[in-house]
């Protein structure tokens, strides 16, 4: 089998571009969500996945290691974001915020250390700004974001051994579905666009396996929204 890719958030937004831009390049990729997408290539197997269940991040690994024993790549991308002020924020939107951002990427990578490659696997993960910097009325997502980066920072010590890389990306706003939900005021020409960052994940994913990139934070020309 060519390379093997696994990318989490595969049915939407930057997932589904990183999978389509992945299977273009040679890769065969395991896409994991929910709900799924229409994509349909020889080289891609949409696998169900849902990042808030234990057995579910099992399941679907039973499933990869029926094709594969090994990944080259990983994009660990998907997440949520809902807006709201911290007094309208349910004790359960918090606590999803937790389970699919932080606790997610937890019993994803629980799951991943056996299809490691010594010196090969490339581990990318689709951060953002709000893991580093605060912003107001989504205090659910910063808290969630600032705890996957912890977690990531502590296991890729844990796993210096292993000689992978690890790339944390900290994108500004994107203009993908996932503003569809959140009716802001935000202007949409203020965001970057999906091809902008594909520009960025192609650099990162071409650039010599020699290369990792700890911290890339890229904004839209115009700065933070705000
Ligand atoms: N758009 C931005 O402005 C922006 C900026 C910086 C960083 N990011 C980050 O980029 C990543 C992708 O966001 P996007 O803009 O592409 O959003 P999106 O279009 O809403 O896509 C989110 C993806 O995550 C998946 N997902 C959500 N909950 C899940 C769960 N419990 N289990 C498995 N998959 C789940 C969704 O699939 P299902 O619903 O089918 O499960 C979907 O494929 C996120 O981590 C986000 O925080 C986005």
């Amino acid at each position: 089998m060519e390379k093997c890719a696994l990318v989490t958030g595969s049915s939407s937004g930057l997932g589904l571009e990183i999978s389509k831009f992945l299977i273009n390049s040679g890769y065969t990729v395991f896409g994991g969500s929910r709900s799924g997408t229409d994509l349909e290539h020889e080289n891609f197997y949409d696998v169900e996945l849902d990042l808030t269940s234990e057995d579910s991040v099992e399941e679907f690994f039973e499933t990869v290691r029926e094709f594969t024993s090994k990944l080259d790549l990983v994009v660990n991308n998907a997440g949520i974001c809902e807006m709201a002020p911290l007094a309208d924020t349910s004790l359960e939107q918090f606590e999803l915020h937790l389970a699919t951002n932080t606790v997610g990427p937890f019993l994803l990578f629980k799951n991943i250390e056996p299809f490691l490659i010594k010196n090969e696997s490339h581990i990318i993960s689709i951060l953002s700004t709000a893991a580093k910097y605060g912003y107001p009325n989504v205090s659910a997502y910063n808290a969630s974001k600032f705890g996957q980066l912890g977690f990531l920072e502590s296991l890729k010590k844990e796993w210096k051994e292993h000689k992978i890389r690890f790339t944390n990306l900290f994108p500004g706003a994107i203009d993908t579905p996932l503003w569809d939900k959140m009716g802001t005021k935000f202007s949409r020409d203020k965001m970057l666009n999906a091809s902008d960052f594909m520009s960025v994940f192609e650099f990162v994913v071409n650039a010599p396996s020699t290369i990792q990139f700890p911290e890339l934070t890229f904004l839209h020309r115009d700065g933070f929204l705000e």
